[in-house]
């Protein structure tokens, strides 16, 4: 017992000693006085035992993490006016950035925020906060960003704005202030929002080099007519809101080269008509609702900005960061464009645009549900989805190795890093685990349904990921681009007929000898013929099968070819044209893993053999190094 009591007094020493180095111990008691005295509805990672700085989710910290500088909780479903949530915040007197916007927070202007002497961005736009702004902003010196758009704050807009030199944009639309527009004659301001108030007057002559869409939806006049176009440093998001979609289309279409676009203007062609329809102060709280799902009632206020995210996500963002994003082409697979967005607070997410989904909203919902639950390292994990009628978005980790069609496929040249054959051993093992465990989900329904080199990542200890999975049930089955990566479709798998388990292991066959041969699954011969790969690998006899069949690249590390023989069998297994004959991807993993653990359990080295021959393998260490000596 003592002993025991002993080891538990050192365990949560050591925890604390080696995890409390530079803890803004403060900050972080205030927030977790903040997140529990505050009902929301998605779940954040705060735990007391973990560093505030390193992985909360929405938390940043300063250099030397001795104070929290930023706190972004966007869309976390908040609920409630308790002002004394905002004296804990208040705590937090370093803080230079705080976004509570797209929550359910209500109440009166939260003055306690004025404490906050060194805030430089306060978003609170899209919640429920009521009655007068206070009348002295002037502590906020440093202040360079106000949103307090779409709320109930009513009362006049305090003349101490003015006071805020540094502030870039002010924006407090969708309000019900009323009286004059005070003079704010400061110099930095670049975007000014005041559009649907109730504001009344004449507009001072330091405004008027805003456009009149600043001001519309008020009763404001001016002596001089305001000027027609926008000056140039209007925010461009206003501008680009007018391009058409064709227009929008060329321009993706026309930077593909360049590979990079905002996806702000990829969506705001589709989501320009709702907003403008959609989402009027008065019908806000009449949109229709979904029970289906718990976590988006948050938003009940503006569906169209509502990313859902899944339980245990530690990213912050919602709607807005991505149409925000700048975005670079990922590639063109089969069920959309796959974008990489980097995101305002460092973060990068790969985004992907989905096309041709038939499903209703309710079914799309189910899968997202079905396919965000799955948490399994050698599986990509689905972090958010968004549906709306235009535009059905899925967020992803961003693997910045690219995937194994990229790594392998890459144009060879001097400057190429081969994959080695250990890599390759890895991407096969943890992708074949991925399957299994998706197979095993759903009570052993689930089904992948589009595997291909190009869906499968490098996990953060190296080893296979499958990403894409569940989406097939989803699509159209009849449309062309569903057709388009035949090399990987089984035989079995038609118009009709939609994609199994069996054709899961059929497509994995063709990724293992895509990974042994270096080829692409459909690739042309040098006599414009097209070559299937299953097919000329079936048409190699074994005998010729190192000389023939493996990717010259592998040739180099030596004491290989049993290992690669081996897995040669189980890709060939794995697309047996009948699908009764595939192995079960169980079997497949047991395989993989025998590969490995087979040559790591011998020590004998290795001399010349017969493919096919009991092997006398090499240990893998060994190999690994010389692998690595050659490099
Ligand atoms: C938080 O970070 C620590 C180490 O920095 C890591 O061990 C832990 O898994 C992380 N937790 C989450 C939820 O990301
Ligand atoms: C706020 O402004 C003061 C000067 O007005 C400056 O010294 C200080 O560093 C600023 N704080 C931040 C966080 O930028
Ligand atoms: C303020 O919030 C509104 C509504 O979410 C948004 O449209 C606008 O771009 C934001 N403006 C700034 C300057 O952040
Ligand atoms: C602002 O709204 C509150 C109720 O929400 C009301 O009591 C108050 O009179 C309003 N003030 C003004 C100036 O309209
Ligand atoms: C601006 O600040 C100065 C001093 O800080 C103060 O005297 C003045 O009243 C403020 N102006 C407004 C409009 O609040
Ligand atoms: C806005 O002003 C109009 C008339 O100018 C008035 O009828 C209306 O009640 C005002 N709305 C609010 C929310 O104060
Ligand atoms: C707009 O303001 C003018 C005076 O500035 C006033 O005569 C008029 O009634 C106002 N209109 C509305 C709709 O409030
Ligand atoms: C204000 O609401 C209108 C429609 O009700 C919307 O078009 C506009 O984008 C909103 N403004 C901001 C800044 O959110």
């Amino acid at each position: 017992m003592d002993i025991k009591l002993f080891f538990s007094v050192i365990l949560v020493c050591a925890t604390l000693c080696f995890h409390t180095t530079a803890e803004p111990v403060e900050d972080k008691r205030a927030l977790l006085d903040f997140i529990d005295n505050i009902y929301h509805s998605r779940k954040l990672n705060w735990d007391e035992k973990t560093s505030a700085c390193n992985n909360w989710t929405g938390i940043t910290c300063n250099h030397d993490n001795s104070r929290v500088i930023a706190v972004r909780l966007p869309a976390l479903g908040f609920r409630g006016s308790i002002p004394e949530n905002f004296l804990q915040i208040s705590r937090l007197s370093a803080l230079q950035i705080l976004s509570l916007r797209s929550n359910g927070l209500g109440g009166v202007f939260p003055s306690d925020l004025l404490k906050l002497g060194d805030l430089m961005v306060l978003y609170l736009q899209n919640n429920n906060f009521q009655g007068p702004l206070p009348l002295d902003l002037s502590v906020w010196k440093n202040l360079s960003v106000l949103n307090l758009s779409n709320n109930g704050f009513n009362g006049s807009i305090p003349s101490s704005v003015s006071n805020l030199t540094h502030l870039t944009a002010l924006n407090l639309a969708n309000n019900s202030l009323s009286g004059d527009i005070p003079d704010i004659d400061i110099p930095s301001l670049q975007w000014l929002d005041l559009s649907n108030n109730n504001l009344s007057g004449f507009l001072p002559q330091s405004l008027l080099r805003f456009p009149s869409s600043s001001f519309s939806g008020n009763n404001v006049s001016s002596e001089k007519p305001l000027p027609p176009v926008p000056p140039p440093t209007a925010a461009p998001k206003k501008h680009s809101s007018k391009f058409s979609e064709s227009a929008i289309l060329a321009i993706v279409i026309g930077s593909c080269a360049v590979a990079f676009v905002s996806i702000a203007l990829l969506l705001i062609a589709t989501n320009w008509k709702k907003n403008e329809e959609g989402m009027s102060k008065t019908n806000v709280s009449s949109q229709k609702k979904e029970k289906s799902i718990k976590r988006t009632d948050s938003q009940h206020r503006d569906e169209k900005t509502r990313l859902v995210f899944f339980e245990g996500c530690s990213l912050a963002f919602d709607l807005e960061d991505l149409l925000r994003a700048s975005a670079e082409v990922l590639g063109k697979g089969t069920f959309g464009t796959t974008y990489k967005a980097a995101l305002e607070d460092a973060t990068t997410v790969a985004v992907k645009r989905l096309r041709e989904v038939i499903a209703g909203r309710k079914e799309f919902e189910q899968q997202m549900e079905v396919v965000g639950s799955i948490r399994h390292e050698n599986v990509a994990p689905l972090r958010a989805y968004y549906y709306s009628k235009d535009e059905k978005l899925m967020v992803y980790d961003y693997y910045s190795q690219g995937s194994v069609s990229a790594l392998l496929h890459a144009k060879r040249g001097e400057n190429r890093i081969p994959l080695d054959w250990e890599m390759r051993l890895r991407i096969a093992t943890g992708a074949a685990r991925g399957i299994a465990h998706i197979h095993s989900h759903s009570g052993g329904k689930l089904v992948h349904g589009n595997l291909k080199a190009s869906n499968i990542f490098l996990n953060s200890k190296q080893y296979g990921c499958v990403s894409d999975l569940g989406l097939a049930t989803l699509m159209n089955p009849i449309a062309p681009r569903l057709t388009r990566t035949p090399g990987y479709r089984a035989p079995e798998v038609t118009d009709t007929r939609k994609p199994s388990q069996a054709s899961d292991i059929y497509s994995f066959g063709v990724v293992i000898l895509e990974l042994l041969t270096g080829k692409s699954p459909v690739h042309a011969s040098g006599r414009e013929e097209v070559i299937h790969l299953v097919r000329w690998v079936q048409s190699v006899v074994r005998e010729e099968w190192t000389g023939e069949v493996f990717d010259v690249e592998l040739l180099r590390y030596p004491n290989i070819e049993e290992e690669m023989v081996a897995m040669l069998q189980i890709g060939m297994s794995c697309v047996a044209r009948m699908p009764g004959q595939r192995p079960k991807i169980g079997d497949v993993v047991k395989m993989l893993e025998e590969i490995r653990s087979v040559s790591a359990g011998n020590s004998q080295s290795a001399g010349t053999r017969t493919p096919g021959s009991t092997p006398t393998l090499t240990p893998y260490v060994a190999e690994a190094g010389s692998s690595l000596g050659q490099n």
